[in-house]
This record gives structure tokens, sequence and C-alpha cells, in this order.
């Protein structure tokens, strides 16, 4: 066979079998079978010798011609195979298909606003508003409107913090609220009755913080004021709520209390949830838990905000919402509230 002839079918079976190559490792084999000092160009080339020097010059010529060709084929070869060996790898690392998904945490309501959402919802399902209203306050709307002015000694009973602030021009000064109830005057204030509404919010008393006590806790106050409104609304509606959030077979019971702003006034308490009554550490062996503190709106009170009280009446209450998870999961120390433990905040 011609020695050209040879070439060229040498040519196309080496560039096929390079193409055949789709890994930088099969490059190697292949250049000692084509280029190597053993392979059938080497071969040829050094059979050149014995030719006759015009067939000799031709044959050399189109011998080295390949060989350069060879070359240059293998380091394209090798240049495209590695750029996708980068590119495949670098995809493998940053997307790890077999990896399982990471957990992603889930957030959930504090306690406290849960049970804070759950009272509200009650509520309003009876046909309560839902209002919100400062935690910075003025004195005005926290004691003096609600029948405590400047010497009342109940302004004393409970510990304010109070801001260190000059008084305002009406002489009103500002403190941290210290229960929901300036919300009924601020509401009075700016609507004439029928008025039903609910005051969720943070509190703030200056007191030494214990199991069962913290300066800075959540109320939720109630207001309902119309026309012939008595104290068996006051009764039926809380009885409901006490019903409707812990459930129809818990016992409610109302005592005398006291406050300025209610006449009469009373105090709710449930059945304990342990010991249903019996007495146990829980409930502090009277079997009653105390939930709130409620009352007929005093006829001052509504005087002071420009509301008839020979038209009009009404029923107020005010209760602290930490006791309520407390109550409802047996809780024993209410500081493991804001302790910020997550171990303790998940379990709600
Ligand atoms: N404000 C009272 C308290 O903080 C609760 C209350 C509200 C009592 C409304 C009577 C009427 O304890």
């Amino acid at each position: 066979m011609d020695i050209k002839q040879r070439i060229s079918e040498l040519r196309v079976q080496a560039l096929d079998e390079l193409t055949a190559a789709d890994e930088t490792s099969g490059l190697e084999p292949w250049r000692v079978r084509w280029l190597g000092k053993k392979s059938r160009l080497t071969e040829i080339l050094r059979g050149l010798a014995s030719l006759p020097i015009e067939e000799r010059k031709e044959a050399g010529a189109v011998s080295n011609e390949l060989k350069l060709e060879l070359e240059a084929a293998l380091k394209a070869r090798e240049d495209i195979l590695r750029d996708c060996e980068i590119a495949s790898s670098a995809v493998r690392d940053a997307i790890d298909i077999s990896m399982p998904g990471r957990p992603f945490p889930r957030g959930r309501l504090h306690p406290v606003s849960q049970a804070m959402n759950e009272i509200a919802a009650i509520f309003s399902g009876m046909g309560f508003q839902v209002l919100e209203g400062p935690a910075v306050e003025w004195d005005y709307y926290n004691f003096d409107m609600l029948n405590m002015p400047k010497e009342h000694p109940a302004r004393a009973a409970t510990d304010t913090f109070w801001l260190d602030a000059p008084p305002n021009e009406k002489g009103w000064q500002m403190l941290l609220r210290t229960h929901t109830s300036p919300m009924q005057i601020r509401a009075m204030e700016k609507t004439q009755p029928p008025i039903r509404l609910v005051v969720p919010g943070i509190v703030h008393r200056y007191e030494a913080t214990d199991a069962t006590h913290l300066s800075m806790f959540h109320q939720l106050e109630g207001l309902a004021v119309d026309e012939g409104i008595g104290l068996a609304d006051l009764k039926g509606t809380l009885t409901e709520f006490a019903r409707r959030f812990f459930g129809p077979d818990r016992r409610v019971r109302f005592r005398c209390d006291f406050f300025p702003y209610v006449e009469p006034g009373a105090e709710m308490a449930v059945e304990c949830a342990v010991c249903r009554g019996e007495g146990c550490r829980l409930c502090g062996g009277s079997g009653w838990i105390e939930v709130l503190g409620s009352g007929m709106v005093h006829p001052s009170v509504l005087e002071g905000v420009g509301i008839d009280p020979k038209k009009y009446s009404g029923f107020a209450f005010g209760m602290g919402i930490e006791r309520i998870p407390l109550l409802k999961y047996g809780v024993e120390d209410i500081r493991l509230f804001y302790s910020s433990d997550l171990r303790f905040l998940r379990q709600f």
C-alpha cells in the first residue's frame, strides 16, 4: 500500500479514537499509541530511510504533518475535556443532591401572646371590639379619671414607675400604666354608648419579682356600656368566657372586691385545674384561682367622660394574662415565661 494512503488511514483512525476519549485520563494511552516511540507513525517515520530519495521526501513531509496535526488535536481535546471536568466538579461541589435537607426551625408565638390572642378572639366572637392603647400613660388616665385623685390612698397601693419627665401644661404626670383600665377612659371620651371593647396590653408595676409576680406583665381589659346593662350581664359574659376558654365543666365563683372605679366590684375565680376544688399546691389549698377583677362602672367615672349615668350603665373587667397559661399548664414559676429558655418556650 502506498505510504500516503497508509498515513491518511492512520489519520482517520487516530482522530476517531481521540474523539471517543471522553475523560482526560483516556488521553495518555491514546498519546502512547499514536505518538509514542512504538506507535505506527513512528514506525513509518523510522522506515523512511529505506525509501528512494524522492518518495522519502514526500512521505516524510506527510507524516510530519500528521504528527503535528495529531499533537495539536490532542492538545485541543485535552483543553475541552479539562474544562468540562472542572465545570462538572464545580456543579457537583455546589449542589450535592444526595445531601439530606436542612431542618428549617419554625418559630411560633410566645405562650403569653398565644393566650392573649385566644382570649381576645373569644371576646371578639361575643361582639367586643379589640383595641390597643399606650403603655406610657398620663396619671390622669391611669388614676384621676378612674376615681383616684391625687390624694387617693389607692394610688399608693400599686407601686408605680413614674417617668422622669416634667408634667404637661395640665399638670399631668407621665408613668408606665399600672393596668389597662386607662383605656376605658380614652375609649369613653371618644365614643358614646353602645360600647363593647377589649384591650390587651403590657403593664408595669414597681414590685419585687418572684415566682408569682413580675414587674412587667400583660392584662386584658374589657368594657361594655349601654342602656340597661346590669350585674347579670357581667356575670353572664364572664362565665361564658370561662366556659369557652377553660371548658364547660370548670366552675366559676364571684366574690365581692373593691376597685375605686367600679360599684359594686367583684373578683372572678375559676375552679383549680389540678384539684378541681379540693385544694392543692397550685391553688394554694383553696381550690380556686382568681383570674380577674371586675365590676359595674362607677357612676362618677361615667360622668367624668360625659356619659349620663342615669341613662347608661356598664361593666368592666381586667384579667392578668400571664396567670392564664400558668393555670392552664400548671407552670410553677411565672419568671420562666421571660427567661428566654427555648426548652421551656417550645413546649407551647
Ligand atoms: N384594673 C384592675 C387591676 O389591675 C382590674 C379591673 C379592671 C377591676 C376593671 C375592675 C374593673 O387589677
